[in-house]
């Protein structure tokens, strides 16, 4: 049984009998199994094995998220990439989150870095709900603009020193959008779930192809986790300029 703590909530794979284990922890009120995970916005199916309540607050690298683990998603294994990403932001930047949720890049980005303005945009209702709500858990409001809707309608409106891409599923149909919006020697940072053997080469492939007569230069591509057997999620860091 693979299991993850998420504020005050467990959450595992599979229904056992080692769940009485958790109940030991002292912060811990409920237990989750996730059955099965849905569509674009990754809405997660649960069976809710001990406890009752499912909205809480994960405290992560000095940020905030709260959250309803029985509606919306939390992924640990990008924990690392969510400081990787604050720690690069320069002061001043413009920054647009095309796939906020309820604020994984966002929050640390605001909360770590000297930024100018970040303009958080998500499809989702019930993730957009709480993403406002963690702005002002975090106190970053005032550095923060939250949209709700589609980002391929939302992003080509805005412009941006540095775009994050953090969704995977059909990522690639976003790429127009962020070219558009992408300012002069910005940078893209461009997820994707690809095969082991093409791991970097068909993101960037892809980045290239968008960018168009432009030079796109590759900073940085990392593997953030396996997604699943033979699959990677990997990351791409990619500069576009003017030739
Ligand atoms: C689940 S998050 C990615 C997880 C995150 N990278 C992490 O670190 O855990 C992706 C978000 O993109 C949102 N999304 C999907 N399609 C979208 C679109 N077209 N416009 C805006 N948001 C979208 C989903 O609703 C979801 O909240």
């Amino acid at each position: 049984m693979k299991w993850k703590q998420i504020g005050s909530v467990i959450v595992v794979d599979k229904e056992s009998e080692d769940i009485s284990q958790f109940l030991e922890f002292p912060d811990v009120t409920t237990v989750v199994q996730i059955v099965n995970i849905k569509g674009r916005t990754r809405k997660p199916v649960v069976k809710v094995l001990y406890g009752n309540q499912t909205e809480t607050i994960h405290k992560e690298n000095k940020c905030f998220f709260k959250l309803d683990v029985s509606k919306l998603m939390w992924s640990k294994g990008n924990t690392n990439e969510r400081m990787r990403i604050a720690n690069l932001v320069q002061k001043g930047e413009t920054v647009v989150d095309m796939f906020a949720g309820i604020g994984y890049f966002s929050i640390p980005i605001a909360v770590h870095s000297p930024l100018n303005k970040l303009y958080s945009i998500e499809i989702n209702p019930v993730a957009f709900h709480y993403l406002n709500e963690n702005l002002i858990l975090n106190k970053i409001q005032d550095k923060v603009q939250t949209f709700l809707g589609d980002s391929n309608k939302i992003t080509p409106q805005l412009d941006a020193d540095r775009i994050i891409m953090g969704y995977i599923g059909n990522t690639w149909e976003y790429l127009e959008s962020a070219l558009e919006c992408i300012t002069e020697g910005g940078v893209i940072h461009y997820h994707e779930t690809v095969p082991e053997k093409i791991r970097f080469k068909r993101p960037i492939y892809r980045l290239k192809k968008a960018a168009g007569d432009r030079k796109v230069t590759v900073l940085n591509q990392k593997i953030i986790k396996n997604y699943s057997p033979g699959v990677l999620h990997a990351v791409v860091d990619a500069r576009v300029e003017s030739i």
